[in-house]
């Protein structure tokens, strides 16, 4: 029988991983739940996320899903560890790409654009002082972007003007690589290109992720291998959903 991976986010965001998924597991099938009656994650505290995140884990292993990914950076820092201990389940998370940024950078600061709960993680904090203490660290919390993508703002005038008050003060600082440091921000990706220089390379951990996951399910011998076409299920928390209106747009979507 078929098990599906498992996706959670607190909404929309975590479908701009699925793309780079699908792209190296073509065959497998896909659980995603939006947990849009809690979003955002961002400004909740560790208990709130945790108290989620264990609700859902429950709700996708009775779906009998083989691997949880935590399709978000907010709930991955602040409680993939937590998690780790409580289930037997393999979980894969997303954390702020800083390494191969601190690699790259030829100016010597790397801006990381995230959630408050990110940026205040024990978890971040450690992967900056690993792969960030050479370099200078421009950190900005994306207040009310995510806000922006899940209430379907992203040309509106108004992000555009939010997302330059964040950035141009990163970009004066010399920032010549932008982390994208939530799942939700690769769909702003269009509006950030309007206000960036073209040289600040633009570093989102999708496919790093997507890499991730199939050397787990190697690992583990989970993977699908019944060359059967996938099935894609997605379910929200909120009656008021806007998943089927992404999900629509996720797979053309994306330009990096
Ligand atoms: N997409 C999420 C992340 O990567 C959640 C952001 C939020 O809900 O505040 O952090």
């Amino acid at each position: 029988m078929k098990q599906p991976i498992g996706f959670f986010d607190s909404g929309v965001g975590g479908l701009s991983l699925l793309p780079a998924v699908s792209a190296i597991l073509p065959n497998e099938d896909i659980c995603y739940l939006a947990d849009e009656a809690f979003s955002p994650y961002g400004d909740k505290t560790h208990k709130e996320i945790l108290d989620r995140a264990r609700a859902i884990t429950l709700k996708l292993l009775s779906f009998d899903c083989k691997l949880i990914v935590l399709a978000c950076n907010t709930a991955t820092t602040q409680v993939i560890n937590q998690l780790r201990k409580e289930f037997t389940v393999p979980f894969v998370g997303i954390e702020p790409a800083i390494k191969p940024a601190a690699l790259t950078t030829q100016t010597g600061v790397v801006g990381v654009l995230a959630t408050k709960g990110t940026l205040n993680s024990q978890l971040f904090h450690k992967s900056s002082l690993e792969h960030g203490s050479k370099i200078q660290l421009v950190e900005q919390i994306g207040t009310g972007l995510v806000a922006c993508v899940e209430s379907n703002k992203i040309d509106d005038p108004s992000t555009f003007t939010l997302l330059e008050s964040f950035l141009n003060p990163m970009v004066d600082r010399g920032m010549d690589s932008l982390v994208l440091g939530c799942t939700h921000y690769p769909f702003l990706i269009p509006v950030i290109k309007k206000i960036i220089p073209q040289h600040v390379r633009i570093i989102d951990n999708s496919q790093a992720v997507a890499q991730q996951i199939k050397r787990r399910l190697t690992e583990l011998d989970l993977c699908d291998t019944s060359n059967t076409t996938s099935l894609h299920t997605y379910f929200s928390s909120s009656s008021k959903s806007n998943l089927s209106r992404f999900v629509k747009h996720t797979i053309n979507f994306l330009p990096l």
